[in-house]
């Protein structure tokens, strides 16, 4: 519920939305047509509501273009009249970046759902060009079609989309092995607030002609440009996987798995964990079965993929590492290993059906992930003996995700807390989601004064009538 106020004043002298109304939705029709500029309340509604149910704010409309052209035309309008534009993909992102608030007010959400198209497959290359707005579902699919595969991961893939993804730097599953989505961008399209288009679509690997636009996108949130077009790679799919889940007795027992089996096992893709008391939540809420015979402090996900068969590496790690069978499950074959990853992808909405989240997604250096995770559980007990802490994430790249059910969506003292341990013990305090609405009061944290600077440079160059997302990153407390 945090509000900030515009960086450059801009949308103080703007001229209300409310006054200039009938004249901006006149406009956005004869842009978008008729069907494609939403104001009745309940239809907008979906838009104007993130899916933590954390944050809010109401628009003046939603529009929905459908090119690229149509973006630039929109956005030209709105920053002419002063209006805020907030773009939307998915709206799947969980720090409130992609809804409105106050210091949207009266704002235009733009969705980029339209913008759906995805290219014919460059095999020479391994290379597709997608719009926007579509789905990482979708962008899986036509890769796998072509024997390929998108490798950046994450549960919420029916709806996120690729300029979503792109806009947060989204993380996922699979970082350890391809990294996040800065990884597979080559190239961007993309229009600034003012209706110019910058385009670089070419996929060239080699391209050293100044500054890298799209990668300076990657990861803005949409404060500096709504993109609307990508170059992404691809890679080889893996026909041959293992899934294993091991019941271990730390975090930090995980930590030293991991690293003996990366080590050991060639092609490992993801190391998630997971603790007892998540997963006897995940099981309640969707009605599974426990996954192993006993209970365990902590687990382990594992998975190894590659062209030639992982399972013997795997068991040969296991053995080295004297992991009781009892505290093993295996998965060889596509329903057994989907089944294993249900209990860690289940976590975010089995939270979420316990009240409204305080969603803190964290990145520790690798080593002190088991000593911050029983600091954080004592913070919480300590100061909210009565809050639901619910932890698990990424281990293999030292990403946790804290959440926190209990204390009122706009009470912040345990938010703050947790993010000061996080900076006081090296960690970042946004290691895949971003900063949003969410954490902006805290970007000091985790960025110098000169940093923040330098960006709010970058912002006020790109983006100088200050239209886009005036809400998200920046904060001027
Ligand atoms: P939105 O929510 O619509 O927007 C997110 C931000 O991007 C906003 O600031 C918005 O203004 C901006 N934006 C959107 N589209 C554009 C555009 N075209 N141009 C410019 N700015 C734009 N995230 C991870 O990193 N890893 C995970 O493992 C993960 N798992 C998830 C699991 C679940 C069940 C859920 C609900 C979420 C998860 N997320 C995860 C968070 C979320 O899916 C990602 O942040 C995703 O990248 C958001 O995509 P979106 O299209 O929904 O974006
Ligand atoms: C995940 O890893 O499951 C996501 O980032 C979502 C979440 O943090 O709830
Ligand atoms: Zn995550």
């Amino acid at each position: 519920m945090n509000s900030s106020d515009d960086l450059h004043g801009g949308r103080e002298s703007a001229t209300p939305a409310s006054t200039t109304g009938l004249d901006l939705e006149d406009c956005l029709v004869g842009i978008v047509g008729r069907s494609n500029v939403l104001a009745d309340p309940d239809v907008k509604l979906a838009y104007e509501v993130d899916w933590t149910r954390r944050f809010e704010g109401r628009s003046a409309f939603v529009v929905r273009p459908g090119s690229t052209d149509e973006v630039s035309a929109v956005l030209a309008a709105c920053s002419g009249r002063g209006v805020a534009v907030v773009p939307q993909g998915g709206n799947t992102g969980l720090v409130g970046g992609g809804v409105p608030s106050d210091a949207s007010a009266g704002c235009v959400v733009l969705s980029t759902r339209r913008l759906n198209t995805v290219s014919q497959i460059d095999r020479l290359s391994g290379q597709v060009t997608v719009g926007a707005g579509v789905t990482l579902a979708s962008l899986q699919a036509a890769a796998a079609a072509e024997g390929l595969t998108f490798p950046v991961d994450l549960a919420a893939r029916e709806s996120a989309t690729v300029g979503g993804m792109i806009a947060t730097n989204a993380g996922g599953l699979h970082v350890i092995a391809y990294g996040p989505m800065r990884s597979r961008v080559v190239g961007l399209e993309a229009v600034l607030s003012d209706g110019t288009v910058i385009s670089h679509l070419a996929g060239l690997l080699k391209d050293n002609t100044g500054y890298d636009l799209s990668q300076l996108l990657v990861g803005s949130e949409g404060t500096l440009a709504v993109v609307t077009a990508a170059r992404l790679t691809l890679v080889a799919s893996h026909a041959e996987r293992v899934v294993v889940l091991l019941g271990v007795a730390s975090t930090s027992e995980a930590v030293r798995m991991i690293e003996v089996l990366r080590r050991e096992v060639e092609g490992i893709k993801a190391a998630e964990v997971f603790f007892e008391d998540g997963l006897e939540l995940v099981c309640a809420h969707s009605h599974l079965s426990r996954p192993l015979k006993g209970n365990f402090p902590a687990y382990l996900l594992v998975e190894a993929a590659g062209r030639s068969d992982r399972s013997e590496a795997m068991f040969e790690a296991l053995a080295s590492l004297d992991i009781d069978e009892e505290a093993t499950a295996v998965g060889l074959d596509a329903g057994s290993m989907a089944a294993l990853w249900e209990y860690r992808e289940r976590h975010t909405e089995a939270v979420s059906a316990l009240g409204i989240p305080h969603k803190l997604d964290v990145t520790l250096p690798i080593a002190l992930l088991g000593e911050f995770e029983l600091a954080v559980r004592k913070l919480v007990a300590d100061t909210a003996p009565d809050a639901r802490l619910v932890l698990f994430g990424h281990a293999g790249d030292g990403n946790l995700h804290v959440n926190i059910v209990g204390p009122s969506p706009t009470d912040e003292t345990l938010d703050e807390q947790v993010l000061e341990l996080v900076a006081s013990m090296g960690g970042s305090i946004s290691a895949e989601h971003g900063i949003g609405r969410a954490k902006a009061r805290w970007l000091h944290l985790s960025r110098s004064d000169s940093e923040i600077r330098s960006m709010q440079a970058i912002k006020a160059a790109l983006d100088p009538t200050g239209t886009l997302n005036p809400a998200v990153l920046f904060s001027c407390k």
